[in-house]
């Protein structure tokens, strides 16, 4: 089928299952636009939380559809692609969690929303790269696990006065780690009127080198707010793709262009539709751990809805 006959099939079947599809940012362009909602992981799973439809298709990565699966127990939740596995999310296991909780009784245990929902079930609360110090803060324990991405935990390290303990020692993504401080200060210097984007999943010589370190969606909003009229974006280049999108006047320019995650761009247009058509994959959480991964998910989104209402 050709594009634009998949788009259609794609928006006949949304509306004949009463289905929401929701996109990460790092999404194909084709897929984002026919999303009834893009994001950031936090966006996501607020969105997914109070979305008014039966079924959720979700284009992103493994542990984003868990997580709406964990917060729709009662609706169906696909995946177009199962293989859409983000690599950090696997470098953490509940085995490892549970290890360093004995050694560490007194810490707390916050981790990224970029873990599998086992991992999820060992945590006192979830995080994300756009709330990270505001949860860390809000607990009572001056000692906090936190894991699996270490610049993540740097960032936040840098924002706190507890003591941060990531978990594991060398967890990151393969992605963020491509970006060179050399290429970014090459840049600076090419355009001196360009604010620098970068993710704080990126390395710390990276973000020492930023003028705002963000999640996706924060760049948008930066992006939007800021008077400048060019930027230099360090993350993956669907981002900068959005960006371009909805900036029209202003000027974005990838770190690096070849910083493309494999993972979620394993999702197409041809597997959205066959996603729905089809009603697979079905995302599933045991039972035995949804209950304590979705507790985690819940704290974070109460610490981090009561911060905006403040
Ligand atoms: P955001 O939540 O900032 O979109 O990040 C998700 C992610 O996987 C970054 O690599
Ligand atoms: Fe995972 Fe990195 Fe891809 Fe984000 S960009 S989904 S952290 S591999």
């Amino acid at each position: 089928m050709r594009q634009e006959e998949l788009r259609e099939e794609i928006l006949k079947l949304k509306e004949g299952r009463n289905a929401a599809i929701l996109a990460h940012n790092y999404q194909r362009t084709e897929i984002q636009l026919l999303a009834d909602y893009i994001g950031d992981s936090l966006d996501l799973a607020r969105y997914s939380a109070k979305v008014d439809a039966e079924l959720i298709l979700l284009a992103g990565v493994n542990f984003m559809a868990e997580t709406a699966a964990l917060l729709n127990p009662d609706k169906t939740v696909l995946i177009p692609d199962p293989a859409a596995e983000c690599p950090m999310a696997a470098q953490l296991p509940a085995r490892v969690v549970r290890e360093a909780r004995e050694k560490h009784p007194d810490a707390a245990v916050v981790l990224y929303v970029n873990t599998l929902a086992e991992a999820k079930a060992e945590a006192d609360v979830i995080c994300t790269s756009a709330n990270a110090p505001l949860i860390v803060d809000a607990l009572d324990e001056e000692e906090v696990l936190f894991g699996p991405d270490k610049n993540l935990a740097w960032f936040v390290q840098r924002r706190t006065d507890k003591a941060i303990i990531p978990l594991p020692e060398d967890g990151c993504c393969y992605v963020h780690r491509m970006f060179a401080p050399a290429d970014i200060a090459l840049l600076k210097e090419k355009y001196p009127d360009a604010e620098v984007l970068v993710h704080p999943e990126c390395d710390p010589e990276v973000q020492q080198l930023a003028d705002h370190i963000c999640s996706t969606s924060q760049m948008l909003l930066r992006a939007r707010a800021s008077p400048a009229k060019r930027f230099i974006i360090g993350t993956e280049v669907g981002m900068v793709e959005r960006l371009r999108r909805e900036n029209p006047g202003k000027e974005f320019i990838p770190a690096l262009e070849t910083a493309i995650c494999q993972q979620m761009k394993k999702h197409t247009l041809e597997k959205v539709y066959l996603s729905l058509r089809d009603r697979k994959h079905v995302v599933t959480v045991s039972p035995n751990i949804a209950g304590r991964a979705r507790a985690a998910i819940e704290r974070m989104l109460e610490i981090s809805g009561r911060a905006t209402r403040d």
